[in-house]
């Protein structure tokens, strides 16, 4: 595996990829690899030619007060994880190479971004997101692009930037993958101490509780919700949201009559966490790859 830094060197490698004929996948990372990364890359070394993974702690996408300096970085592990999954190439570029002196442009998606993480972490995340997202299909040109359904809003946003800017990128969301006790795997739950550790099962806990209550027949959003509340707060934890929204447009719901999203997060120890549960149209249960 080789890791590039430079955009030219990239878009050369890509280039020669191309007139090759290969397809490209990349997956976006902000490294920190655990299994649900390994698994977008062995989707993309199993369905393209060129696996990009793209490894750039973005800072755009952090609030002032959030964990850009202690988010976790190892390059080393990370490079070694990567080629370990048959990964091609690791661009790692660094922020001025990303984010030139004078760079001023920010892509905005309204509607979609002004709820659930966007409400709660302020516009600037998923501004941040959407425009280093949108630089790196600029870069790279993938022709498939993997990303984490633990992030089911995130993928919602990417998807709306693909079609709005009609880019020629293919989007694949692929499952949330969780530990045996069904904490989902996430960069951050490092943070977490023991006793946090093991309350933050609560969170899976409480979507499968409402799954259950939604897969028994009943279809009012705020009783399904409450199912998962009541897990929550057994478990002390106060969620910073937990919603009901239809999984197309993010839209409030009163009744479940389609897909529906039951999205939570929560301040768990010193660890900010996020998860979902796609409730399927009358299934209850979380979308395949
Ligand atoms: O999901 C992430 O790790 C990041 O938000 C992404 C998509 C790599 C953009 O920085």
């Amino acid at each position: 595996m080789r890791i590039i830094r430079t955009i030219p060197e990239i878009r050369a490698v890509v280039g020669a990829a191309r007139a090759a004929r290969q397809r490209v996948g990349l997956v976006p990372t902000m490294g920190a690899f655990h299994d649900g990364h390994l698994s977008l890359m062995r989707e993309a070394r199993a369905h393209t030619d060129l696996v990009v993974v793209s490894l750039f702690v973005n800072p755009t996408q952090f609030g002032p007060n959030e964990d850009l300096a202690s988010y976790p970085r190892d390059e080393a592990r990370d490079a070694e994880l990567a080629g370990q999954q048959g990964v091609d190439i690791l661009f790692a570029p660094d922020a001025a190479e990303i984010y030139p002196e004078g760079f001023a442009t920010s892509i905005h998606v309204t509607g979609l971004t002004e709820v659930l993480d966007g409400a709660a972490r302020g516009a600037f995340h998923f501004d941040g997101v959407a425009t280093v997202v949108t630089k790196l299909f600029g870069i790279v040109a993938p022709d498939v692009a993997y990303f984490g359904q633990k992030d089911a809003q995130q993928v919602m946003v990417v998807r709306r930037i693909v079609r709005d800017l009609n880019l020629d990128v293919r989007i694949e969301a692929c499952p949330i993958m969780r530990e045996p006790d069904g904490l989902a795997m996430s960069s951050r739950n490092i943070y977490l101490d023991p006793a946090a550790r093991q309350q933050a099962t609560a969170l899976n806990r409480a979507l499968d509780a409402a799954a259950a209550v939604h897969a028994n027949g009943e279809r009012d959003a705020a009783r399904i919700v409450d199912a998962a509340r009541t897990v929550l707060a057994d478990a002390g934890i106060e969620p910073e949201y937990l919603e009901l929204r239809s999984n197309d447009d993010l839209r409030t719901l009163d009744r479940v009559e389609g897909d529906a999203l039951l999205a939570v997060a929560a301040r768990v120890g010193a660890a900010r966490l996020i998860d979902n549960h796609l409730l399927k149209g009358g299934t209850g249960c979380d979308a395949p790859c």
